[in-house]
Order: structure tokens, then sequence, then C-alpha cells
């Protein structure tokens, strides 16, 4: 299949790139570049062997997203792009819904328009919301977000459901991510975000790194094991494969389909730090910090469906995870 990806220079759509072209497909990325370099497309290649056709152009585009499908027959999407910044949405809500919901209209008229019927959507755990009882089952209840991004993630659920009723013969599958992390095994792509990261995994890679100085964990007074919060961490090559069955699996079916992606194990924060420090040999500095607005202490996935519907189910390990995450900030130190 012919395959364009939005956002695919970022985090999690360049991952899925390398095994997209590694499974044999074709790969056409379309990406502004907002929160990834357009190094990683000569990262891909160096990976692979092939380059993928590339478009720096925002998916809000109408014209731009207009000329990639008359250049390129797309058979299939995965739609990445996005602003996914938890504490940023609730500080720029508006650009959040702009971006975010603007950028899934303007794809969905343009594969309408060019006859294109298999969408992979990036959601997120997010969309389970605070209510309910974790492992989170795809037949749960969505209807509260927890800020504007995760809003914005459940909203763009809705459309594409809503889209799919009046579009029978389109097929969507809804892939709700839990906590991605780690790199590529070349250590040549990984969790790179601008600036001073949110998320725990890059922000212990960058202390261990001494790119910042100390780790703060938000909270030790969770009703937890060690009283910090559990999160369902899966190796982003695990995430990655992940797309690549959903992607046969829209070929198969049509309609749309929510499917967690995720280990279904929950792993608190000091638990990864501790693995981290333990397999790469290196010291993280830290100290207990108070709790950070929004926070849940649990959050893992019921991972039954993905390997009953997908036969996917995570491979790697928490020590693999460690181990790609820092091996990644070495080879980009240099
Ligand atoms: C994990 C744990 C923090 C940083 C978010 C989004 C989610 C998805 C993944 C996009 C929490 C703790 C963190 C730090 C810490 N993103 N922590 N010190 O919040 O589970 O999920 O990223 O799809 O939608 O909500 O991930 O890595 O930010 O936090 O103690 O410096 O690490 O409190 O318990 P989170 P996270």
């Amino acid at each position: 299949m012919n395959v364009l990806l939005t956002g695919g220079l970022g985090y999690i759509g360049s991952h899925t790139c390398v095994e997209l072209l590694n499974a044999g497909h074709q790969a056409v990325i379309a990406d502004n570049l907002c929160n990834a370099y357009g190094s990683v497309l000569d990262y891909i290649e160096q990976i692979t062997g092939k380059r993928p056709i590339f478009y720096e152009c925002d998916v809000q585009d109408r014209d731009a997203m207009e000329r990639v499908f008359t250049e390129n027959k797309i058979d299939a999407v995965i739609h990445f792009a996005g602003l996914k910044a938890v504490g940023e949405s609730c500080r720029i809500p508006l650009a959040y819904y702009r971006n975010n919901l603007d950028s899934t209209l303007t794809l969905l008229e343009t594969m309408e328009r060019h006859g294109c019927k298999r969408l992979v959507f990036s959601s997120s755990a997010t969309v389970y919301g605070p209510d309910n009882p974790v492992p989170y089952r795809e037949d749960m209840p969505c209807h509260v977000a927890t800020s504007p991004y995760g809003w914005t993630k459940a909203m763009i659920e809705q459309i594409i459901r809503d889209y799919v009723s009046a579009n029978p013969d389109f097929s969507a599958v809804l892939l709700r991510y839990f906590n991605p992390v780690g790199a590529h095994e070349s250590g040549l792509i990984g969790d790179d975000p601008n600036g001073v990261p949110n998320n725990l995994m890059p922000y212990i890679a960058r202390v261990a790194g001494r790119q910042l100085e100390k780790l703060t964990v938000f909270g030790d007074d969770y009703d937890t094991p060690d009283g910090t919060c559990l999160r369902d961490y899966l190796h982003v090559v695990d995430l990655a494969k992940g797309h690549i069955c959903a992607l046969d699996y829209a070929a198969e079916r049509t309609g749309v389909d929510a499917i967690n992606l995720g280990t279904g194990n929950g792993v608190s924060v000091l638990e990864l730090l501790h693995t981290f420090i333990r397999v790469n040999g290196v010291d993280v500095p830290y100290v207990i910090g108070g709790r950070r607005d929004g926070d849940l202490a649990r959050c893992y996935a019921n991972a039954e469906k993905a390997e009953r519907v997908l036969h996917w189910k995570t491979e790697k390990t928490v020590e693999d995870m460690c181990r790609d995450s820092w091996n990644f900030i070495v080879k980009h130190s240099k």
C-alpha cells in the first residue's frame, strides 16, 4: 500500500514509517516540522534504505493536501499530525482546537475528494478520562477529557465516527496509545521534543545526559504500591508495529473500531527511574515534589482486544525501553 503519514517525521510517525517501509509498503509524509526535524527523513533512509516522498506542509492547508493526493495515489492514511502537549493545551486551547480539528477536517475532505477510504488515527488513552476504572477497556464511556488536548482527541474520534456513519464503505481504526517511550535500536530516531520535555522518559534521559539538572518526581503520596503514579509504558517500536497491523485490519473491513495499544501493565515513576539507572549504569539525580495537576494515580490498558483483532501485542521490555532511550541520547550527544 501507498500510505500517507501526516506528522510522519515526529516521534511516533517516524518510527511507524520505518516499520511501514520494512513491511514493504510505500510512504508519503506530510509534516510542517513544528515539532519535528527534516533530518529525520535522512535517518529513515539510513535505517531502511528507502526515502519517503516528503511534503513540508501543514495538514490544515487545503491546497497543499490537494497537491499531495493529486501527485500520489494514496491507499491509506495514518493521521499523526497534531499538537500534543497536555499542559500547553491548557494555556493555548484555541490553538489546539483550531490545529487538531481543522487538520483532521481538511484531511477527511481531501480523502473524500480522492476516494481514499482507509484511516488509522493516532488517538490517546487520555480519552478515557478520570472516572473509568483501570485497566481501561475500549467499550468504556469516553465523554470526559481532562485537558483541551484530550478533548481534541475525543472530538476527532467523534468526527470520524460520524463520518463513517454517513459513509459506511469507509474504514477507520482509532488507536488509543498509552505511554510510548524508547527509540529505534539504531539510536538515529527517538523522542526529541522541543525545549524542556513534559514527559517522564525524555526528561530522565536528558538528566542522565547532563542536559537537565535533576528530575522532579511529581508526588509520592498516591494510592499505589510505592506512592508514585502507575502508567502503561510501551516501546515506540512495538507501537509502530501496531500501526502496520491496524492498516491490515482496516483493509479487511469497513466501519470504525477503537483499539488500545498498551502492555496491560502499570509501572510506577520510581520503577521506571530505577530501571533506567540500573540498565544504563548512569546517575539520575531526583527530588520528590508535589503532585502535577491533572495526573491520575493509575492509567493502564486492557490490552486484550489488540491481541484478538490485530494479532498484536508488545514484545519489548521496560529494560529495552530504558536502554534504547539512553542510546538515543548518547548517539545524539556526540
Ligand atoms: C508520566 C508520569 C507524571 C514528568 C501524557 C499525556 C498522554 C500521552 C503521554 C500524548 C506521571 C510523572 C512526569 C516529570 C514526573 N501523550 N512525571 N516528572 O502524563 O501519563 O501522559 O503523555 O498522547 O496523552 O497525557 O505521561 O510522561 O508526562 O507522565 O514525575 O518530570 O511521570 O506525574 O505520573 P502522562 P508523562
